[in-house]
């Protein structure tokens, strides 16, 4: 299956499992290895069953790097902090679906905001739940894993959803990107792509404690080089 818009793919390393300690080594070497953004990953422990951070680290990311930060708000309430990840320095800001009561309310304060506007949802949330909303975003992200830890295994049927989701996407919003989260690494990103995911989040495949950031954001971009190749030449 195969978007009548051409969508580029961008890799997206979650820095979720890093070493904090060395935050400014695993971002200058993500950018060295030429990640398209940054993703962040923002647990309240009442959505998600974990508790990451908060601004203060999106701040602090946004002061090492320029590239676009994407981040991802796994937390309830989510229209009380969007301003502060705005302030921040978010540049996409992704709500979940299931967390939002009022979720054309909160799209539209975060476009006001300034910042490109996401909706995600988790596994066993319908295709079909983001159809009205589709139109207003620039982002729909299919979680592939349940959301609150990196490093889980990437949930089978999901690929089928990425399909139907790009149909909804095709028929709604066609330039709208599609993102994918959680268990992605070289041996399935040319599945998802292929698929109709363009915006790859990867957390364990990228920071997995080799130190070759580089190598594993190469060993990505040829996972899925085969089936953009084959775009290009039909
Ligand atoms: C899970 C997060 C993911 C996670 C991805 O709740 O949303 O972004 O960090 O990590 P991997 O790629 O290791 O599954
Ligand atoms: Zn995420």
């Amino acid at each position: 299956m195969r978007s009548k818009t051409p969508h580029n793919v961008k890799i997206a390393p979650s820095i979720l499992t890093i070493d904090f300690g060395h935050l400014a080594d695993a971002i200058a070497a993500a950018e060295a290895g030429s990640a398209d953004m940054i993703h962040l990953d923002i647990m309240d422990g009442n959505f998600v069953p974990n508790i990451s951070f908060g601004p203060l680290i999106v701040s602090t990311v946004r002061g090492l790097t320029d590239l676009p930060l994407d981040v991802h708000l796994m937390i309830q309430d989510a229209d009380r902090y969007l301003s502060d990840f705005a302030e921040a320095g978010a540049d996409i800001l992704t709500v979940h679906v299931e967390a939002c009561p009022h979720l054309h309310r909160t799209i539209q304060r975060t476009i006001e905001l300034g910042c490109k506007s996401g909706v995600a949802l988790n596994p066993g949330t319908p295709v079909e739940s983001i159809r009205e909303i589709s139109p207003f975003v620039d982002m729909v992200l299919v979680m592939t894993v349940n959301p609150g830890f990196g490093g889980q295994r990437f949930i089978e049927t999901s690929t089928s959803k990425i399909q139907r989701m790009r149909a909804l996407l095709d028929e709604y919003n066609p330039t709208c990107d599609l993102e994918v989260d959680g268990g992605i690494g070289a041996h399935n990103i040319g599945d998802v792509v292929q698929r109709g995911a363009n915006v790859i989040v990867a957390g364990s495949a990228v920071f997995n404690g080799t130190g070759d950031i580089a190598g594993n954001l190469s060993a990505l971009r040829d996972g899925y080089a085969q089936v953009t190749s084959r775009r290009r030449k039909k």
